[in-house]
Formats: structure tokens, C-alpha cells, sequence
């Protein structure tokens, strides 16, 4: 299958690239993104760098048409780009909003046109956050315009995909904390476990939340919205059946 990842450089991205690499199931990767995306460092034995595809795109509100080629033909798509919050000081409110909103939005317009070979629905698999607040009324104490923001995110996806006449199945993953080998040194470990505990936020691992949204996209969405837990779950039976 040809899977689109969108947000191909960032974090998530690059571990979801690098396990693509190696999985079976996928046979293309379309790695989308503001500026080429290289193979992972780390990618490993098993990898096919062949399978690699870099589309940068310049413009996220305006795909051109050799973009447009280049992801035509796609069977998923798991889509990463957003703001995160540490990121949110460095900008104005505007334009945090367009990257993770607008882009979003035209993003699943653009893809959910460009109807997969297969003739099957396409499986857009959207990465938000533990904390992003569907209701406006309930709007979190702390980052709430943020977390309600995001939220509208989710519930534009989740819609887009209900209205669409089986032409896109989609899933919002909410992962609370992902963490990695080396994010962190030792200090801002016990910093975050403390925050973490005090605000109730979930910890997913880097490689298992990938392993998830690889498999959501190539084997199907298991439900709607896919909590912290179901990260977890999800990405550690995968990858043991991997091993
Ligand atoms: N990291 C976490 O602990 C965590 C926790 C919960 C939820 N999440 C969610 O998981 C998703 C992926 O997060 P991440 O940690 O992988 O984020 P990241 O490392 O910041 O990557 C974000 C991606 O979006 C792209 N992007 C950012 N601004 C852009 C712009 N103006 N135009 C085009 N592309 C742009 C980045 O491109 P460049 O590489 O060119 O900047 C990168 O490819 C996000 O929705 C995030 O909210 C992350």
C-alpha cells in the first residue's frame, strides 16, 4: 500500500518513516513536508530505502498540481503536521492556528479527493493530543485555546470522514507525552514526570505510538478516536508480532 505521511520530518514523523521502511504492508511512502525528508539515520537491516518517495510542498493552502501527482494514488495517510505546545510562544495565535487547523483542513480536502487505486476508502489517520477539547464549553484551564482548537481539528476530520459517502475512513490518535530513548536528560525527566503526574497526562513510547498509526493505516481503523491506552496497546502488540 502507498501511505502519505505528512509532518515527514518532524519528530513522530521520522520514526513513523523509519519503521515504514521495514514493514511489509507498505509499499510506497510519500513523505510529505515543507522540505525534503531524508532517510532515517537509524533505519535499520530490514529497511527498503527505495520505498521513499520526498514530496516537499511549499504551499499547505494551496496544493499545486505536481503535488497533487505526487500524493494521487495514496491508500493512507497519517498526518502529523502541527504546532506543538512548547512551540506555541515562538509565533502569533494566527499562524498556530493555520498550521493546525487550516492545514489540516486542506490537507483531508486535498488527499480525500485523490482517490486511493484501490478503489477503497482512504484511511487518514490524524495525530492530535491527550488534551485537545472537543467541546468549547469545556475549555481546559491550562493552553485552552490550544486544546479547544485542536479539538475543532478532531471534529472536522471525524465529520469530513462521516460525510464523505465511504470515500475516507478516519481516526483521531490522542497521545498524551511521547517519549523516546535520549529525549531527555535526567533533570528534565523528573521535571516531567512530576508535571506529568500532577496534571494526569499519559506517556506513550515514540515507537509504539508509530507502530500504531502504521498499523491503523495499513491494516484499519480500529474506532474513531484512539486514547493514549489504545497507543499503547495497539503499537506494543504490533511491534511483539514484529519481533
Ligand atoms: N511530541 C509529543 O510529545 C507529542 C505529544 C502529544 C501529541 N503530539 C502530536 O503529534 C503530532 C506530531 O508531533 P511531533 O512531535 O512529531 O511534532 P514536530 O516534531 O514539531 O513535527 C511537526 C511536523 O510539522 C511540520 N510543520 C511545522 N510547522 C510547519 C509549517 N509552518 N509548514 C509546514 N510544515 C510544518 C514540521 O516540519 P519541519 O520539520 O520542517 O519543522 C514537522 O514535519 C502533532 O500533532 C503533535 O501535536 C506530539
Amino acid at each position: 500500500m502507498k501511505l502519505i505521511v505528512a509532518g515527514a520530518t518532524g519528530f513522530v514523523g521520522t520514526e513513523v518513516i523509519r519503521q515504514a521502511l521495514s514493514h511489509p504492508g507498505v509499499t510506497s511512502i510519500l513523505a510529505l513536508a515543507r522540505r525534503t525528508t531524508p532517510v532515517p539515520a537509524n533505519a535499520g537491516p530490514g529497511a527498503d530505502a527505495s520505498k521513499l518517495q520526498s514530496v516537499v510542498c511549499d504551499d499547505f493552502e494551496n496544493y499545486s498540481d505536481s503535488v497533487k501527482q505526487q500524493l494521487s494514488g495514496a491508500d493512507a495517510c497519517v498526518w502529523l503536521i502541527a504546532v506543538t505546545p512548547s512551540q506555541l510562544r515562538s509565533m502569533p495565535w494566527e499562524e498556530a492556528r493555520k498550521i493546525c487547523y487550516d492545514y489540516t483542513v486542506k490537507g483531508l480536502e486535498t488527499i480525500g479527493k485523490l482517490s486511493p487505486a484501490s478503489g477503497k476508502p482512504l484511511r487518514f489517520v490524524y495525530t492530535s493530543g491527550a488534551n485537545s477539547e472537543r467541546d468549547p464549553s469545556k475549555k481546559p484551564f491550562i493552553l485552552g485555546d490550544y486544546c479547544v482548537m485542536r479539538g475543532e481539528t478532531e471534529n472536522f476530520v471525524l465529520k469530513y470522514a462521516k460525510d464523505s459517502n465511504g470515500a475516507v475512513d478516519a481516526t483521531v490518535a490522542k497521545p498524551g507525552l511521547i517519549d523516546a530513548p535520549g529525549k531527555w536528560g535526567i533533570a528534565m525527566r523528573v521535571l516531567s514526570t512530576i508535571g506529568r503526574s500532577i496534571i494526569g497526562l499519559p506517556k506513550v513510547e515514540l515507537t509504539e505510538i508509530a507502530a500504531t498509526l502504521i498499523d491503523q493505516a495499513v491494516n484499519g481503523i480500529e474506532k474513531d478516536t484512539l486514547l493514549n491506552e489504545d497507543l499503547v496497546r495497539i503499537g506494543q502488540k504490533v511491534s511483539g508480532e514484529s519481533e
